[in-house]
Parts: C-alpha cells; structure tokens; sequence
C-alpha cells in the first residue's frame, strides 16, 4: 500500500472533508494563511513541551515527542521563510477559535491515564485536519512552489497523527482510545460546520 493510500484510509476518519473552495479563498488571503500557520506550528511544538512537562515519567513518550519538538519548530522557520520570501508581513497572533473550542471539549477529571489520552487525541485531531488541509494546498494551489512545500509538511503531520494515536493505545485500553476517538471526530465536525470556511485560517 503506498504512502498516500494508507494515509487516504486512515484521513477518512475525519467525519467533515474541507469544502474544496476553502483553497481558493485562502490562496486569496496567502499572507494571512501563511502568519496563521506559522503560529499553527508554534503551537504543535509548545504542546509537545508541554506534554513533555507533564508526563516526563514516561520514558517512551518523552522520547517520541523530544524530536517532534524540533521538527514543528522546524516548520515554523521554513513557513517563516516562505513569509519573508514573498515580502509578506509576519501578522499578529489571532484568537484560535478551532483550536479554543476543541480545548473546551477536553474531559475534565478522571485518572492521569484519561488525561494523558484526552490530550493525545485532541492533538491528533489537530494534525489529522492540518494534513487533510496541507493536501488540499498541495494539490490545489496555483503556487508551485508553496505545492511541494505543503505536500511535504502534510507527510510529516500524518505521521504526527499516527504517532499520537499510537501513543494514546499505548497507555490506555485501545477500545477505549477508539471509543473516545469517534466521539473526538463527530465533536470536531460540528465545530468546524459551525466556524465555516475562512480564508485567513488554516482551520
Ligand atoms: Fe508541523
Ligand atoms: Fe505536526
């Protein structure tokens, strides 16, 4: 099974595909995409940190997700290349409404366990619809240049994806993790109904 195969099988997960329009509104407003995911990337390796914080009693997990840590900050720089490649102005951080309201659906209380799979999958969920996002990009806009960029940054989230999945059936009962997971799913599909399609976010 190819690369693009396997992850077409895993990505359907996502109850909501993006509607295809979304590239061209984006393409439209690219410095305000590109600022959006610039900070898009800083949050990826802040919450790595984080996680690292929190559960730096497991060895497997601070190990996995050290070298996450620079990859994302990796992409922050090359998306801050592209920016000033283009002459385009690094912009303000906005307020993340997807990324807010994914947070508020985190399960409060329960066992360490529980959080640690809360956490897992409410990043996974934000690589799974970057990726989705990046193969729109990549496929679809004008670009070349900004193409490869994003066919190569959607590779690397997928695997962000898988790694964080695996991670939560490793310290938790799978059929829990998959369980929660699609609840995950149906939760990040109505947010998204809600938010509709914006040009200048990359969620
Ligand atoms: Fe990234
Ligand atoms: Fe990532």
């Amino acid at each position: 099974m190819s690369w693009e195969e396997s992850t077409r099988e895993k990505m359907l997960h996502l109850k909501l595909p993006t509607d295809p329009r979304w590239v061209n509104i984006a393409e439209m407003q690219i410095e305000d995409i590109l600022t959006d995911h610039a900070y898009c990337e800083q949050k990826a390796a802040s919450s790595c940190i984080s996680l690292i914080l929190r559960f730096f009693d497991l060895p497997e997990l601070v190990d996995t997700l050290t070298p996450i840590v620079s990859e994302e900050w990796g992409h922050f720089e090359r998306v801050m290349e592209q920016i000033r490649k283009r002459g385009l102005r690094f912009g303000e951080p906005r307020k993340d409404e997807y990324v807010t309201r994914l947070q508020g659906f985190v399960k409060k209380g329960g066992n360490r366990w529980q959080q640690l799979t809360e956490v897992l999958l409410l990043n996974a969920l934000i690589e799974a619809r970057s990726c989705e996002r990046f193969k729109l990009l990549s496929k679809n806009i004008e670009d070349s240049e900004l193409q490869s960029f994003y066919y190569e940054l959607m590779i690397s989230e997928a695997g962000h994806y898988v790694t964080f999945i695996e991670l939560a059936r490793k310290y938790q009962d799978p059929e829990k993790v998959n369980a929660r997971w699609q609840e995950w799913l149906s939760f990040e599909a109505e947010v998204l109904k809600e938010i509709g399609i914006r040009g200048d976010r990359m969620h």
